[in-house]
């Protein structure tokens, strides 16, 4: 089999392809032979040397793929095999053979495209539970979306329309046509304007019910004085962290300080009816029954049609470090894939 490696923290020319044995499943294990791998903004911390979660370097990255089954371990019904699937992996999923527990493993419904099923779990079970399992979204509520335009982001502008919500969306100016074709009511360019005024210029001042922000840093300030009376403000990720393409701890400083000083003190929160949350998906992989009915239920939204990923660009695993380059230079548009062949 042929794996993804980051050998040492660096740019993403560090991404090296090697080959290795292909694995044995474990007892209770599945083995994919990989069609489609998702690229995730951690992925990019993590090469940069900047995500704890990652395991020591080296390491392949990798938390989701998409392919068909063709061995599973003892314990496992043989009928599995030759099913096409989507699987979580924690770690290790940039390799087109992978190894998961059953209890991770989903039947792709038909219809799905290995792009697809490759684009979904991470971005989708990250909007669900930032919107409905934490963010508590209500039709007539309106949510604004950091990064609209990218694969969390799509994937919480379809979610929530479904719900019925308003949704404001800031992302590069370059996005904002196909974020009003996918529904998204208004746009902001961060670039150029403050977001925080656009968001009272459009809500007369009141402010919205909901945002969701992985950029952090001043933005994390800014988007909690964005919420209206029983607004929550959803973090999930420090973006804004990762100036530049290699880690420089001095530049990654500013917004990770300016993250470490906020205080949402119990009293001004009660006075003002606000929330604040927090969520990582990858940490509730003991939570495996929970997040696995999240998983079928938007495999449902799939089958309905209420959810489709945008698929970006499928990088082929030799030229993996474009995938992330893409993503750093923001040109994405929707998730980034590798693809073996
Ligand atoms: N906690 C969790 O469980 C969880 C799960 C998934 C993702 N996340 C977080 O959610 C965010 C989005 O993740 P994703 O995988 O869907 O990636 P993504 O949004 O597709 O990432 C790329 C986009 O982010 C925007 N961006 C904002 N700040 C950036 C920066 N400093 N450098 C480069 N791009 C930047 C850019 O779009 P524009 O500038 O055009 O807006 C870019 O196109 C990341 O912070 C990620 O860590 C957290």
């Amino acid at each position: 089999m042929r794996q993804i490696w980051i050998p040492k923290p660096g740019p993403p020319e560090v991404l090296e392809l090697r080959e290795a044995r292909d694995p044995l499943p474990a007892p209770g294990e599945l083995r994919i032979r990989v069609e489609a791998t998702g690229v995730n903004f951690a992925d990019v911390m993590g090469r940069m040397g900047m995500y704890p979660d990652l395991p020591k370097l080296p390491c392949v990255p990798g938390y989701e793929v998409a392919g068909r089954i063709d061995a599973v371990g003892d314990g496992v019904g043989s009928d599995w095999v030759g099913r096409d699937v989507l699987a979580l992996t924690r770690f290790g999923g940039y390799a087109d053979v992978v190894c998961a527990p059953e209890a991770r493993v989903f039947t792709r419904p038909e219809g799905m495209t290995a792009s697809e099923g490759a684009a979904l779990p991470v971005n989708y079970l990250t909007a669900w539970q930032l919107l409905h399992v934490m963010g508590s979204l209500h039709e007539g509520d309106t949510v604004l979306v950091h990064s609209a335009g990218g694969g969390v982001g799509i994937a919480a502008i379809q979610l929530a329309k479904r719900a019925g919500a308003r949704v404001f969306g800031t992302a590069s100016a370059g996005k904002h046509e196909r974020l009003k074709a996918l529904g998204c009511d208004a746009c902001i360019d961060y670039t150029r304007d403050d977001f925080e005024r656009a968001v009272r210029e459009l809500t007369h001042g009141r402010g919205v019910e909901l945002v969701l922000d992985a950029v952090g840093g001043r933005s994390f300030e800014k988007s909690y004085r964005c919420l209206a009376p029983t607004g929550r403000l959803g973090m999930f990720g420090l973006s804004a962290a990762a100036t530049g393409k290699s880690r420089s701890l001095l530049r990654a400083l500013g917004p990770a300080l300016r993250t470490l000083r906020l205080r949402f003190a119990p009293r001004a929160l009660m006075d003002a009816n606000k929330g604040v949350f927090g969520v990582n998906v990858g940490h509730l992989w003991e939570e495996g029954d929970r997040v696995s009915r999240w998983m079928e239920r938007l495999l449902t939204l799939y089958v309905e049609g209420a959810l489709r990923p945008v698929v970006d660009a499928h990088v082929p695993f030799e030229r993996a470090p474009e995938a992330h380059h893409r993503l750093q230079d923001r040109r994405n548009f929707g998730k980034v894939l590798l693809v073996p062949a």
